[in-house]
């Protein structure tokens, strides 16, 4: 899909069911239990008292916006972001873009045009949520973009929420630290679905416009900064120019926040200071905000997050040569939890998925990780626990790494900051392929299916006939008692079963003959046809 303005993507949120309109006039203290009230679609509030701006929410919170971003099914999703990753298209610089309306410098900058709110109750203060940090490499010029926090400071000045070692926008802070200068950055509010999904991967080396472009298959559409050297996408609603004070360091308390954990985190965190030097905004434009916490914070903005690493641990189990079906995050655990289905060969393909299920991926999730065999159906949480109740041996099928990479948020780390290990789990529930295992015993019981339509013309047959052609076809060969109604189909089911009954006492079963055991004649109830009866 090319490059949408947030006008043409709400309209098609409207299209597909994914968006409410909440035409009454809201003051911003409404806004966070609103967002809380709805978990299936985007919210749109197309009135703000004492501001210009529509507010936009969960516009990125479901599978089935993404499904639509990525045209794809909604299991298809881990697969989809995985291919589209690998593509790169250059970016098209444009002169001008709908951002430019209004442009607001000096004493005319004031983040209190944007609807400040409280949204958790500990939270240290308002912030800006939904915000694409763009900045620049120092020594390979290459864009960056990322999606971070703002804490609300003053008219002019925020903090950024940067405390992740494996985040590039800190890893490129750190340099202009080092370099002994304030990183420019652009900060991005307003953005599709593709939007969002694209900007959470970087590859070294590359662009993040060319990824952008990757996504869309088309060049992303780009607009220089007016008072720095960076580029935006052109379809950005606001954006907010000015420098990162990293020659200050990480000095300034922030937070807490009401995390995508549905925790606050450890601690009052540390971090850099941001200072405005123009915004620029369309005019009447949408302040979009993610959604993040509340009651469901599975059911929130940040399932990108779900998205990003189920696209990561996708990539990386195929690199590794295993045959990953799907993977996939179910929303309940955060991006702490993943499941995997794979198509097992070599014997040791499901630990294998789980060690890199386990450190695949730059976002450092997740912390739990389940591979499942092929007839598993991961998106349905009751063949998952079915799978893992008959097929996951504790002593054997449990993988603990001790001191993977976690984010500081994580609870038990109890930490705020920077350097945090922790044990990882993965719980191999396949079926074992090594080993002197009966693999029939694992099989589904599934149901049997109706035998058809009736024949046509059925010969009417009495119990005795039926008996006598009964024992005929069992004579030809051992049958099961599938085969022996499917025989019959169309003789009175009674009868079917009566004529059987004449025929049982002299009937035995080949007991080594798995897993049906079919009937033959015997004067014996278990009858072996291989030497040991050993089960194979
Ligand atoms: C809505 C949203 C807000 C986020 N806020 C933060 C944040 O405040 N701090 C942070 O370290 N990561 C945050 N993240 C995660 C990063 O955006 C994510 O890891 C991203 O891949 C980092 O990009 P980068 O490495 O290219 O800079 C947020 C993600 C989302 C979706």
């Amino acid at each position: 899909m090319p490059q949408q303005t947030m006008l043409e993507f709400i309209e098609e949120l409207d299209k597909i069911g994914q968006l409410r309109r909440i035409p009454e006039e809201k003051r911003a203290d409404e806004l966070p239990t609103l967002m809380d009230s709805v978990h299936d679609k985007a919210i749109l509030v197309e009135k703000l008292k004492d501001c210009d701006f529509q507010f936009l929410a969960g516009a990125y919170s479901t599978r089935e916006q993404y499904a639509h971003a990525l045209n794809c099914d909604v299991r298809e999703i881990s697969a989809r972001i995985a291919e589209l990753a690998t593509k790169r298209v250059k970016p098209e610089v444009v002169d001008s873009a709908p951002c430019k309306e209004v442009i607001l410098n000096g004493d005319d900058i004031d983040l209190t045009r944007f609807p400040l709110f409280l949204y958790h109750p500990h939270d240290g203060h308002a912030y800006l949520q939904d915000v694409n940090v763009v900045s620049r490499h120092p020594d390979s010029g290459l864009i960056n973009w990322g999606m971070y926090r703002l804490m609300y400071r003053s008219r002019n000045e925020t903090n950024v929420d940067m405390r992740n070692d494996s985040h590039n926008s800190r890893v490129i802070a750190r340099k202009y630290q080092a370099l002994g200068q304030d990183m420019p950055a652009a900060m991005v509010i307003g953005g599709p679905t593709l939007d969002k999904i694209a900007c959470m991967f970087s590859f070294p080396g590359v662009d993040d416009w060319d990824i952008l472009g990757g996504f869309y298959g088309k060049p992303a559409k780009i607009v220089k900064c007016e008072t720095n050297d960076l580029t935006v996408p052109a379809n950005a609603e606001i954006v907010i120019e000015g420098r990162i004070k990293t020659t200050e360091g990480w000095v300034y308390d922030e937070g807490p926040y009401g995390e995508f954990t549905g925790t606050y985190g450890g601690g009052l965190p540390h971090n850099c200071r941001f200072v405005v030097d123009c915004i620029t905004y369309r005019k009447s434009g949408v302040y979009q905000y993610a959604t993040i916490g509340g009651l469901k914070p599975g059911l929130t903005d940040m399932m990108i997050f779900s998205l990003a690493v189920e696209g990561d641990i996708f990539t990386a189990l195929k690199n590794a040569g295993l045959q990953v079906l799907d993977v996939y995050m179910p929303s309940g655990g955060c991006t702490n939890i993943a499941y995997t289905r794979i198509r097992t060969r070599g014997g040791g393909d499901a630990k294998q998925a789980l060690s890199v299920m386990l450190s695949c991926s730059r976002q450092w999730f997740p912390k739990i990780a389940y591979v499942f065999d092929e007839d598993v159906d991961i998106f349905d949480d009751e063949r998952v626990k079915w799978a893992m109740a008959w097929r996951y041996d504790p002593r054997k099928d449990t993988v603990i790494i001790p001191e993977l990479n976690v984010l500081p948020l994580d609870p038990l780390g109890q930490t705020d900051h920077p350097p945090v290990n922790m044990s990882k789990v993965g719980f191999d529930c396949t079926i074992p392929l090594v080993g002197d295992y009966d693999h029939f015993a694992f099989a589904a019981a599934t149901v049997t299916d109706p035998l058809g339509e009736l024949p046509q013309h059925v010969e009417k047959l009495t119990e005795d006939e039926l008996a006598k052609r009964m024992a005929d076809f069992i004579r030809e060969t051992p049958r099961t008692w599938l085969d022996i109604l499917k025989r019959f189909h169309g003789q009175p089911n009674p009868l079917i079963y009566r004529a059987f009954g004449q025929l049982r006492p002299k009937l035995g079963r080949v007991a080594d003959r798995r897993p049906n055991y079919p009937y033959t004649f015997a004067d014996t109830w278990f009858v072996y046809e291989g030497d040991s009866g050993k089960r194979k």
